[in-house]
């Protein structure tokens, strides 16, 4: 799906939301943590996906406190409000359809948000700086934004598995030939600044795993769900054929199975507060 707001690489059929599902499992708990939201707290989720992570937010603030998700593809929201219902938590949160470029807020709901927060969205936008300015915008003056993105670079394996760092490579370099910036996570603090929010806290949520570790085969599973859900935009954007990419992500699985297989990743995260 396209429109001003850029292209998402992932889609949103049934597998890529059966991946995002597990990744919201594999980092909910950390994400929460870092954002010490306080009951009763107004809060915006752009890029709200399938609104795992907007409920969290929105159980955690309370019934005094008010959640809005903000989401562009129907088909995320469709899926969104069909697990708030199959966990008895419909209205708990509000997911609106809009794009992060012009989100629908009423005019005197702009500067009332006391958190903005957008998880995995930046890397998918052409313009990050507009995203983060209209957050700015959203919350109160001394509100906080909240960033957590990917930088695609900070990937490391081993024993070393040269066709999946290649393909990971070609991964990156493939939100290139979006318009997208791959690396978004270490400009994170910058793009506060530059918005207009004073820098405050900046971290690395870790992702990783072992063999021999029980989440190890959802880690996996995850970036080989990276990968495939990129397979089209990749294979029309670099020279690399259907076959060589299937047996780099069948190479994957084959690599999970060594009893010293590690994998390291991180989230970038960075939270800034809105100077006027
Ligand atoms: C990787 S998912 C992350 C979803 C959620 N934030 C999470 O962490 O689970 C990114 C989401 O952003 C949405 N998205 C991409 N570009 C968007 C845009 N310009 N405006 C609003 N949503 C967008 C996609 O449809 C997708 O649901």
């Amino acid at each position: 799906m396209k429109t001003d707001g850029g292209e998402y690489i992932h889609g949103s059929d049934s597998r890529e939301q059966k991946r995002l599902s597990l990744l919201n499992d594999l980092l909910n708990d950390a994400s929460l943590e870092a954002m010490d939201l306080k009951g009763g707290e107004k809060i915006l989720d752009i890029g709200s996906g399938l609104g795992q992570f907007t409920r969290m937010m929105a159980r955690t603030v309370g019934t005094e406190g008010e959640v809005v998700g903000v989401e562009r593809d129907p088909r995320q929201i469709e899926e969104a409000i069909r697990q708030a219902k199959s966990d008895g938590e419909h209205g708990l949160a509000e997911f609106r359809r809009g794009d992060a470029v012009d989100i629908p807020l009423e005019k005197n709901e702009w500067g009332t948000f006391d958190v903005a927060h957008a998880r995995f969205l930046l890397e998918h936008v052409p313009d990050p700086l507009s995203v983060v300015r209209t957050m700015v915008r959203a919350v109160k003056v001394g509100g906080r934004v909240i960033l957590e993105d990917d930088d695609h670079d900070v990937m490391r394996i081993w024993p070393e598995l040269p066709v999946i760092e290649q393909l990971w490579r070609t991964y990156a370099d493939s939100f290139r030939k979006l318009g997208n910036d791959p690396f978004i996570g270490r400009r994170l603090v910058s793009l506060l600044h530059e918005a207009g929010a004073n820098p405050a806290r900046n971290q690395w949520l870790p992702f990783s795993s072992c063999a021999g570790n029980p989440l190890f085969d959802a880690f996996v599973e995850n970036f080989a769900g990276v990968l495939g859900g990129a397979r089209q935009t990749i294979l029309d954007t670099s020279s690399i054929t259907a076959s060589d990419f299937d047996k780099a992500i069948s190479d994957l699985k084959e690599w999970a199975r060594l009893p010293d297989a590690a994998l390291w990743y991180g989230t970038f995260w960075a939270e800034g507060v809105r100077r006027e």
